[in-house]
């Protein structure tokens, strides 16, 4: 899709169109964002939520045609609306625990911070009304939608049927007669259509309080879970100050913590300067293997550093530092792998959820907003609190819920991540905006896939920032991933076996996995407007 005004990139098309026609009846970037997100809710049960939460990182504040220089009115935003412990979750809640107490079920779930950190957007930077960016998910909640063949086919999953069917208003919404809705049936969710409409009304009160919070704390009190009315009314999202780092002409923000994406792009990035590479190496064995050994430094630090800001000292500054990265740097080989275990001492590696979602926007005065979101896993905790129409969440296992035993996503994390009250667990989401020296918007960057997101991020940019491929191709190449622990080589299908070999004799582990991320990039052409991209991967839609 290419436009010379905005674009909206998003992992379901229904949504995205919402987007389009909330910046083609005169909306910003980030009025779309909220519609958007809003509409996901409805249209992409697995990972678009109102009971979950996530992150957006924005440049803003253009307001249409009125500016010749935008590097004077652009600001960059991060708005982090991550779930939270409850207030009467403890550190070790899980050790005893049934062993997928912090994946399953009503125990898994954090505080949800989506419907706060969305209304916090719009309020602080929208330029509409909560009417506006509410009607469409309201309609499309009210109305029905197709059912899509990507939904249908994950609500038909074995496992994922079997844990859903065991709690009475998911099966009664996703499973009617004990079937998953059928592909291009009408999807109607009135509980959902009247749980926005409550929204609309009432703003964050129609959910932290009220009809909506006394059903979820009931529900949580009925099947075991910690989430109360306290917890509810006390939860805030909170404006950050993103990561900010150079890239070969202009600089790129990303989300700092409670996620690791900024400050490990900040890091792999400046670990690959002074790197020459041209177009042509591009899926070489030097360009994988340079990839994985700034990888691998960065997990190492992440796994180690990062947890929550407001709980723990991250000690960004020293992770960023031209001292700490240029040791890094020094030991760094061209011609063979260096051991995981040089850079750490924790047994195994990091697991998250890959089943989140991303979207991109640009705006006719372009302003830039990159969000993701998620429930963690697909349907989050697989539980639909009754009378409400949302699932919720399963963010807890972000957090180090067993130290030293792999999360979802096979990671391990520190005690930095371990839970306390009311903290946020540790995430991987990277939304990313890029831009040229002069600060205007250059790109809008994201993707889901748990730790691959920081990975695949880096790769889409470095392809287009560093190696000159087209959107399209940075887009699509295959894609590979080093989290340090375990320490392997994850790559798709698509790279050149004759690479693989080489890098075997670089003496790296090569492991083949399914397909990594859903990518939704926005970029610019210079002169011929903007073009936005949706994963071939996945099942979005760009206009
Ligand atoms: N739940 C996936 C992430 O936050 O990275």
């Amino acid at each position: 899709m290419r436009s010379e005004k905005g674009i909206v990139a998003a992992a379901e098309p229904e949504a995205a169109k919402v987007g389009r026609d909330i910046l083609s009846a005169g909306g910003n970037a980030i009025d779309a964002a909220v519609a958007v997100g809003f509409a996901l809710a409805v249209t992409y049960p697995a990972a678009g939520n109102l009971g979950g939460g996530g992150f957006l990182v924005g440049s803003i504040g253009r307001e249409k045609e009125t500016s010749e220089t935008p590097q004077e009115n652009l600001s960059s935003v991060a708005l982090d609306f991550r779930e939270v412990a409850p207030l009467q979750s403890t550190s070790d809640m899980y050790v005893k625990a049934k062993e997928s107490s912090s994946l399953l079920g009503h125990l898994a779930s954090g505080v949800p911070g989506s419907v706060d950190g969305l209304l916090h957007a719009l309020d602080s930077w929208g330029s509409m009304s909560r009417d506006q960016v509410l009607a469409p998910a309201i309609r499309l909640a009210k109305d029905g939608f197709p059912m899509t063949q990507r939904t249908h086919s994950m609500l038909a999953r074995k496992s994922t049927m079997n844990a859903m069917l065991k709690y009475r208003a998911s099966a009664d919404l996703f499973y009617p007669g004990g079937k998953p809705v059928p592909t291009g049936t009408l999807f109607k969710q009135p509980d959902l259509a009247r749980t926005l409409d409550l929204i609309r009304q009432k703003g964050r009160e129609g959910f932290y309080s009220g009809d909506v919070a006394d059903h979820l704390a009931l529900e949580m009190k009925r099947g075991g879970g910690l989430i109360s009315l306290k917890d509810l009314k006390e939860y805030r999202s909170v404006e950050r100050t993103p990561i900010k780092f150079p890239t070969s002409d202009g600089f790129a923000i990303s989300m700092p913590p409670p996620s690791s994406g900024g400050i490990c792009l900040a890091q792999i990035s400046s670990l690959l300067e002074g790197y020459p590479f041209s177009t042509t190496e591009a899926g070489s064995a030097r360009h994988l293997h340079l990839l994985a050994e700034a990888m691998r430094r960065s997990f190492a630090d992440r796994n180690q550093f990062l947890g929550d800001p407001d709980f723990v000292d991250c000690q960004t500054q020293l992770l960023l530092s031209t001292d700490h990265l240029n040791k890094l740097r020094s030991s760094i080989s061209e011609d063979v792998a260096t051991p995981s275990s040089n850079f750490t001492s924790s047994p195994q590696g990091v697991k998250e959820s890959e089943q989140t979602t991303h979207y991109s926007i640009v705006d006719p005065a372009g302003n830039g907003v990159a969000v993701t979101t998620t429930l963690n896993g697909s349907f989050g905790s697989k539980v639909v609190v009754p009378g409400t129409g949302f699932l919720l969440n399963n963010e807890m296992d972000d957090f180090t819920t067993r130290p030293g035993v792999p999360n979802l996503f096979g990671l391990i994390e520190g005690e930095l991540n371990g839970i306390a009250p009311g903290k946020r667990p540790l995430s991987s989401m990277s939304p990313t905006v890029w831009h040229y020296s002069d600060g205007s918007v250059r790109g809008v960057l994201g993707t889901p896939g748990g730790p691959t997101i920081i990975t695949n991020v880096f790769q889409v940019l470095f392809a287009l920032d560093r190696l000159g491929l087209s959107p399209e191709l940075a887009v699509s190449m295959p894609k590979m991933h080093h989290q340090c622990l375990p320490d392997q080589i994850y790559v798709e299908q698509g790279h050149s076996e004759s690479v693989l070999q080489q890098l075997k004799a670089l003496k790296h582990k090569i492991v083949t996995r399914s397909n990594i991320g859903d990518f939704q990039l926005i970029t610019h052409l210079n002169s011929r407007g903007w073009t936005g991209i949706s994963d071939p991967r996945g099942g979005g839609a760009s206009f």
